[in-house]
């Protein structure tokens, strides 16, 4: 089977690269490098033995898509690529919608112009909004109460996914919604590393620990949890990764929606002594106000996915810090 990652530079796509490889998938990448690194191509190389096809394309960039999949002739598409800092959608909704939705737009219509009826979709738990109740499962109902234009976008993109599939009864739809990825490949060539300035806790925590940062700033601590921090559901990337493939291989008919999380809750300070133990330095942090739009407790039952994919996560937060230990002293060796 010949698949197409599009965002397959990016932290979970590159990863999911490796884990189909690895399986004999023939895999090519289609990204504008916006927020990764072509070098990222070498690691996988590296890591599998097979630097997989690249292609520098847009997904705004119709004519040069329309390329990509006259050459490549593809049996499915995993849609990685979009924009993803939920600070910056707030601050350039109309960037957001462009790129995310109708990029998607773009890559559906040269898929079907192409004959490609499977895709795997890249979405979040931020469509849940706030569901009231910490433990999300996909039958809820979803796009109520979404605090910024990311989340929105993803919302969005399923409903377009669902919509096709009801016009197109042979299109086969698969929608991964992700919880908290963290972590990196234990080879340490591969990690979270992205271009932008990140608004998430673990790659804030990695520039913290190299100095990058000066302090942690934690958004709050009176939260009804367990020690009033924040509650997330922290999934390792590998362990994501896999879920990407047991997707592939139970591809059908219709849209087919999975939690890809660990169904176990982290709070803030708990990642932070995770991590402090795991470095065997401490983490300077200040305690600040909430940040607006986040919710207290939020992780996954993954219960379908587990039934439905025989997927289930099985690395542990630890793995997650020593992985992400790990990586960072492999960019510091450079
Ligand atoms: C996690 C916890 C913060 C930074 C977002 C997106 C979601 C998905 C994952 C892509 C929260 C706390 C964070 C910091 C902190 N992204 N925190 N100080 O908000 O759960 O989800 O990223 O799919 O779509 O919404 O992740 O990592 O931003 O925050 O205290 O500097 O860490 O308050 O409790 P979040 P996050």
């Amino acid at each position: 089977m010949k698949i197409l990652l599009t965002g397959g530079t990016g932290f979970i796509g590159s990863h999911t690269a490796i884990e189909l490889i690895k399986l004999g998938y023939e895999v090519e990448i289609m990204d504008n490098l916006f927020n990764s690194k072509i070098t990222v191509l070498d690691k996988i190389e590296k890591i599998s033995g097979v630097k997989p096809k690249f292609y520098k394309v847009d997904l705004l960039d119709k004519e040069g898509m329309d390329d990509v999949f006259s050459e490549g002739q593809y049996d499915l598409v995993i849609h990685f690529a979009g924009l993803k800092a939920v600070g910056e959608s707030v601050e350039k909704p109309l960037k957001y919608y462009e790129n995310n939705v109708c990029g998607t737009i773009n890559l559906l219509e040269c898929m079907k112009k192409h004959g490609v009826k499977k895709i795997i979709f890249s979405s979040s738990a931020t469509v849940y909004g706030d569901q009231g109740v910490a433990e999300l499962t996909e039958d809820m109902q979803t796009g109520v109460g979404i605090t910024n234009p990311y989340g929105e976008t993803k919302h969005i993109i399923e409903e377009i996914l669902k919509d096709v599939a009801e016009a197109e009864p042979e299109f086969e739809v698969t929608i991964l919604r992700y919880f908290n990825p963290v972590g990196s490949h234990p080879s340490g060539l591969i990690g979270e590393d992205p271009n932008d300035i990140p608004n998430n806790l673990m790659p804030i925590i990695m520039k913290v620990s190299t100095g990058e940062i000066e302090k942690l700033r934690i958004f709050g601590d009176d939260y009804d949890t367990v020690d009033g921090t924040g509650v997330r559901d922290y999934i390792h990337v590998v362990d994501l990764a896999k879920g990407h493939v047991a997707a592939v291989n139970k591809m059908k008919p219709g849209v087919s929606i999975y939690n890809l999380g660990t169904g176990k809750g982290t709070s803030v300070l708990e990642m932070v002594t995770a991590f402090e133990k795991a470095s065997g330095k401490k983490l300077p942090y200040e305690i600040v106000g909430r940040r607006a739009g986040d919710l207290a407790e939020v992780y996954a039952n993954p219960d379908k996915a587990k039934k439905d994919l025989g997927w289930t996560a099985e690395l542990t937060i630890e793995d997650a810090m020593n992985d992400t230990i790990n990586y960072l002293n492999c960019l510091e060796e450079k």
